[in-house]
């Protein structure tokens, strides 16, 4: 199946070359007209994919699933999702989108089950089924919880059951029952679904909620915390319902799994409560044998300043392993879309392109959230097509995660090209002026910026394999090296809506490589007035 992969470069290393694009299928390209995306709209949306030059998809979860949260409750690890199609719709995608040289990256959600998977159901059966130590039962007395663990969604992390006389764990949801990855027979039961999977040439997974999977052994509570929202979860250190040490002995397993397989890798989602690059370095191990990338989401919250965008970068960057790799992402499908999270008044489309910039040329893989290469923004969500769970029970304090998950703004024809019928989500009101279609043909669009740093990208060492090392630019501004033996690569974000004055220290003849306001060739000096919200990436060819 992955014949036509051979001949591209870097072949095992392909998650380090390129762009990672995240889908939320839901939302991508509805082929059936039911409101809902699609396994077949996304085969259609392929060629797109290719144009704008990225190496791999990210799935949100497409398993079989009662939908509860959307997917991240998996009923059966096997199967597809109907609403999403059949496994011969996937297969069909495998293929396509390898015969385009496009890696597929499936959501393992292995933290849990739905309540409806049939391990679940069996577990819950009695408590002398074989497998009710594949969950989390503790406690006989109803009234009296096993210990103060919240749920991340909110209220105790342990749900009573009344016919057999004791608590389960869930992190999550109450129908997302977490599973025991102490328990061997579980451990090896879930080893066989990933291989399933590697099998039928799946390139790589993304671990939900990777950290949670190992809990404490003696069921300790978490003692007194401050995290980041004023809610019961964040008023505990999560010290004893995730980050246990065994976890990295789990991960290394896991790694061994893949390892056996040719040009495979996962990413894993690092949650934590305040920005902690540390955490999420630290599951990369060595940088053999964890893995293979580790979301750090220090951007999720980080106000606009260049000096914090720094120290934030320097923080993770830092502790990445001699043999690891690192990755950047500023939006998914549970935070607010970055364009959003930084936009104020009129600066938004500006400030898309520094974070473009910094995206596509920062060391690392990049992640663009579907809709990111447009400048999609949150959409306000009425309280009567709320769809997730969390902003059900939280609205309107919080809205929940619906606002970054509306439908792709393909072009202005009713529904925005995703369907033929009233999308499962409302679409954003400005998708006539803001969409694929019109920004593939304005030259100086947004996505044509993603495509032309994606395909800067693509032939620049330095910025595939530079070393990278953080300038000081000037005030508002930040800039950093990319070297590489053949060529060093300069980039210059100007952060605020003023002109800025840069002084870099930096020796020889630069030109300028791509930028929001400079030609191309058109030569750059040390010290240079830079434009408000300039992004500019320069070069030094080095001599032979
Ligand atoms: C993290 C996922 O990204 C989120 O969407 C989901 O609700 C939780 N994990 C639970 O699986």
């Amino acid at each position: 199946m992955n014949e036509h992969l051979h001949d591209t470069p870097h072949y095992s290393f392909w998650w380090k070359e390129g762009v990672i694009y995240q889908i939320y299928p839901r939302s991508f390209m509805d082929s059936n007209a039911d409101g809902i995306g699609d396994i077949s709209g996304i085969i259609q949306k392929l060629d797109y994919l290719q144009d704008l030059g990225v190496v791999g998809i990210w799935l949100s979860p497409i398993n079989k699933s009662p939908m509860y949260d959307f997917g991240y409750d998996v009923s059966d690890y096997r199967g597809i999702d109907p609403v999403f199609g059949t496994l011969k719709d996937f297969e069909r995608l495998i293929d396509e989108a390898h015969a385009r040289h496009i890696r597929i990256i499936m959501d393992l959600v292995m933290n849990h089950t739905s309540h409806l998977h049939p391990w679940f159901v069996e577990s819950r059966s009695s408590r002398t089924n074989p497998k009710r130590d594949w969950y989390i039962w503790q406690g006989n007395k109803k009234g009296k919880y096993p210990n103060n663990w919240m749920a991340y969604f909110g209220g105790r992390a342990w749900e009573w059951d009344e016919k057999t006389g004791q608590y389960y764990l869930h992190s999550f949801l109450k129908e997302q029952p977490d599973v025991n990855w102490r328990n061997p027979e579980l451990k090896k039961a879930m080893f066989n679904e990933v291989r399933f999977w590697l099998d039928k040439g799946i390139d790589g997974f993304r671990l939900d909620v990777v950290n949670f999977f190992i809990k404490d052994d003696q069921f300790r509570s978490n003692p007194f915390g401050i995290g980041k929202y004023p809610r019961p979860y964040d008023l505990q250190k999560h010290i004893y319902d995730r980050d246990r040490p065994e976890l990295l002995e789990l991960l290394s397993e896991w790694r061994a799994l893949l390892d056996k397989y040719d040009a495979r890798m996962m990413v894993g989602e690092v949650v934590a409560e305040k920005p902690n690059p540390a955490l999420a370095a630290k599951y990369l191990g060595d940088g053999t044998n964890a893995l293979h990338l580790a979301f750090d989401f220090s951007f999720m919250d980080t106000k606009w300043d260049a000096k914090l965008f720094e120290n934030r970068l320097r923080a993770y960057h830092e502790r990445i392993p001699e043999k690891g790799w690192p990755c950047t992402v500023f939006s998914n499908h549970d935070q607010v879309r970055s364009f959003t999270r930084y936009s104020t008044g009129d600066d938004g489309e500006k400030r898309a392109r520094v974070i473009a910039m910094l995206l596509i040329t920062m060391r690392g893989t990049p992640f663009i959230y579907y809709g990111e290469e447009i400048g999609m923004q949150n959409v306000r969500i009425p309280k009567s097509r709320i769809q997730d769970p969390v902003g059900k029970r939280y609205w309107p304090f919080n809205p929940g995660r619906d606002g970054e998950r509306t439908p792709m703004q393909w072009d202005s024809t009713q529904f925005a090209g995703f369907s033929s019928v009233e999308p499962w989500l409302p679409i954003a009101r400005n998708f006539r002026e803001k969409n694929v279609e019109i920004q593939l043909r304005e030259p100086s669009s947004l996505l044509n910026f993603y495509k032309d740093l994606i395909a800067f990208r693509k032939k620049s060492t330095a910025i595939r394999y530079g070393t990278l090392s953080f300038l000081n630019a000037g005030h508002d501004l930040l800039s950093y090296l990319r070297c590489a033996e053949n060529e060093s690569c300069c980039i210059i974000l100007n952060f605020t809506r003023f002109p800025r004055t840069c002084t870099l220290n930096i020796d020889g003849v630069w030109n300028v490589a791509l930028s929001t306001h400079r030609k191309i060739g058109e030569q750059f000096h040390p010290t240079e007035k830079l434009f408000p919200y300039e992004a500019t990436i320069i070069k030094k060819e080095h001599q032979a």
